[in-house]
């Protein structure tokens, strides 16, 4: 590849030490990709492709099919785009790599979802500590097709934006929404649970244990528990939340979050494993391989 990712610096976030790029929205460099680039996403998407069968929401199946999105090489953003308008009118911007958090949430408001240009190299298969072109777009842009789901996508933006100006406190609350939702949530479907979080869907580890695993606790989903609880970004989930519908996500944004953001904020935080009794459990971790500290 002749470009390299615009990398500003790095900074100290909630999420850890995590780079900072340029927030401009940058032209697909598809003929830079080279063979190698080609052949980390047919291996990527192959892989996915094999193991999601039977644990990937049929939605997102479906819509991934639907909008061409093949192994043969990486995607057009322009040929995807075509089929995303039609179909949502949502558009895909590409991107340097994680924008500052008021930059997502316009972008996600006014339907346009960022995705990084740029894919890992091949060493990198099993794991990325920051989101890449094979997470954004295998992961997370097949459900943009789905009009409940995009429809939830550019309310969360809209929460966010409100939430930015709240501070802090909300903005807290509304990420690990985004976290158990968007990213780590699974379904039931007619026949089982399924996987629909961007995060697993992109994983090959979590895309088995999240379903398969004794381990994690698998919860019925409560938007203001969800806002409470704390959550992983070095290890696999402890907890996964489970929607009946994607009706059922795009239902709970329609209350204005800011009474629940000051309710919340008198409730303190729920550790990452932590059942509650007013939960509904689908399963109850056993909690094995857990270590207690690492919370975000
Ligand atoms: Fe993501």
């Amino acid at each position: 590849m002749n470009t390299v990712p615009n990398r500003v610096e790095h900074q100290t976030t909630d999420k850890g030490y995590v780079p900072i790029y340029t927030t401009n929205i940058v032209e697909q460099p598809w003929s830079s990709y080279g063979a190698d680039d080609h052949a980390v996403w047919a291996a990527l998407f192959e892989r996915q492709e094999r193991l999601l069968a039977g644990r990937a929401s049929q939605v997102f199946v479906r819509n991934q099919r639907a909008m061409g999105m093949s192994p043969t090489r990486i995607p057009k953003f322009d040929d995807l785009n075509r089929a995303l308008r039609g179909a949502t009118g949502w558009e895909i911007i590409g991107v340097e790599g994680l924008l500052p958090e008021l930059d997502f949430f316009e972008h996600l408001a006014n339907r346009r979802f960022p995705v990084t240009w740029w894919i890992r190299r091949r060493d990198q298969l099993d794991y990325l500590a920051e989101p890449d072109l094979f997470h954004d777009l295998f992961g997370h842009v097949p459900l943009l097709m789905e009009p409940v789901f995009a429809d939830y996508m550019q309310a969360y933006g809209r929460g966010g934006v409100k939430a930015h100006a709240l501070g802090p406190d909300a903005l807290v609350n509304l990420t690990r929404l985004y976290w158990y939702t968007v990213e780590f949530g699974l379904i039931r479907e007619a026949d089982g649970l399924r996987i629909y979080g961007a995060g697993i869907l992109s994983s090959k580890g979590e895309s088995i244990h999240c379903l398969d695993s004794a381990a994690p606790n698998r919860i019925g989903f409560d938007l203001e528990r969800i806002m409470r609880t704390r959550y992983r970004i070095d290890s696999y989930q402890k907890t996964y939340f489970v929607i009946d519908s994607y009706e059922q996500l795009m239902n709970a944004t329609y209350p204005d979050f800011t009474p629940i953001y000051a309710r919340l904020a008198a409730q303190g935080a729920v550790p990452a494993g932590e059942v509650l009794e007013t939960d509904a459990v689908f399963n109850r971790g056993t909690r094995e391989g857990w270590s207690d500290e690492g919370d975000v």
